[in-house]
């Protein structure tokens, strides 16, 4: 069984996280979509919105589930048994960090092999924080999150049902 994780904050999933994800999900038998839990942080969706969000957008990939870690990552995969790492990479300075991520975490878990998925072109200017500053100030996001994600923007910010 070919399992891979992609790991991150989703805080909350794009449609560019969700094209990474749809890539992976062919290369691989299972993809394992983990959210850190991080205690240093104050994210706007707690982690169970999240989960739900993510496993509502991700209902159509069979191959797909959702999951979240704490700790260091390697060791979550050393858990779930997986030995890929997938990373989206939007543009070259992303992967300059993306890299060394990649270096530490094979430092410590050699069989860990991080896989580099570029963004499609069209969503390489997508990113969450982007996307909850347009939708705090009332813009429209649709085009950039699933749609799930776009009500669930919209009821945090502008309190609407
Ligand atoms: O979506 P993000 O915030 O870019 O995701 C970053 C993430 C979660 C992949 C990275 O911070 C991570 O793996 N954190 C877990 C802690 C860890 O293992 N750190 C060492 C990696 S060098």
């Amino acid at each position: 069984m070919r399992r891979a994780v992609y790991p991150g904050s989703f805080d909350p999933l794009t449609n560019g996280h969700l094209e990474v994800l749809q890539t992976a999900a062919q290369l691989f038998d299972e993809v394992v979509i983990a959210i850190l839990v991080n205690p240093d942080k104050r994210p706007l969706f707690s982690v169970e919105e999240r989960m739900q969000l993510i496993a509502e957008a991700v209902k159509g990939i069979p191959n797909v589930r959702v999951d979240q870690f704490q700790g260091l990552l390697v060791d979550y995969i050393r858990r779930i048994q997986a030995h890929v790492i997938v990373r989206g990479v939007r543009e070259p300075a992303d992967y300059e960090n993306e890299v060394k991520l990649a270096h530490m975490n094979r430092s410590m878990e050699p069989s860990a092999v991080t896989v580099f998925l570029p963004t499609h072109p069209t969503l390489s200017y997508v990113s969450s924080s982007l996307v909850k500053q347009v939708a705090a100030y009332g813009g429209d996001v649709r085009a950039h999150v699933p749609e799930c994600v776009a009500v669930a923007l919209r009821k945090k910010y502008m309190n609407t049902p």
